[in-house]
């Protein structure tokens, strides 16, 4: 029997190319508002954000199990097109912080759009500090909410 020669990088490749393909394609699958239901969003979680964000990947609701309140700071691990850390956005408020960590490039771009269609995308620091404060990254979460993205 051959040995198997698969490198954990082999694997990673193919993860991200396997959701990159699924981030690429222009249109939500059919089945992924039923699959979300069937998880326990509701049709208001599926209403409040933008088409596309919902891929049919999920495999639970944790922002349903998480008891977020406003203010809350959200790490979102493998965010994919933003479902979950978009919904999270809404429940931690303008006070809050949500960051969307995803490997996969396509689905941090498609998840930075869906932010922008939700009025969610306020996470870049202002270019210039506010005159007389201390952290113009500060100041700019007082005022927005925040949702970033990052790429690992
Ligand atoms: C199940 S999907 C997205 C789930 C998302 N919460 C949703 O409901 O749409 C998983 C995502 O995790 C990402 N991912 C998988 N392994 C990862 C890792 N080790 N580090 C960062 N992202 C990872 C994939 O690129 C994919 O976008």
């Amino acid at each position: 029997m051959a040995a198997d020669t698969t490198t954990g990088e082999d694997l990673r490749q193919a993860v991200r190319r396997r959701y990159g393909a699924v981030a690429a394609s222009t249109t939500a699958p059919p089945a992924a508002a039923g699959l979300a239901r069937t998880l326990g969003y509701s049709d208001q979680d599926l209403a409040a954000v933008p088409e596309g964000a919902n891929l049919g990947l999920g495999c639970g609701n944790p922002v349903a199990l998480a008891s977020l309140r406003p203010g809350d700071v959200v790490l979102d691990l493998g965010s994919g097109a933003g479902f979950d850390a978009l919904l999270a956005a809404r429940a931690v408020g303008k006070t809050g912080r949500v960051i969307g960590v995803d490997m996969t490039e396509e689905m941090v771009a498609k998840a930075r759009a869906n932010a922008v269609k939700a009025g969610l995308a306020h996470g870049e620091r202002p270019r210039r500090r506010p005159r007389g404060r201390a952290s113009g990254r500060l100041s700019y979460r007082r005022r927005s909410r925040w949702c970033r993205w990052r790429c690992p």
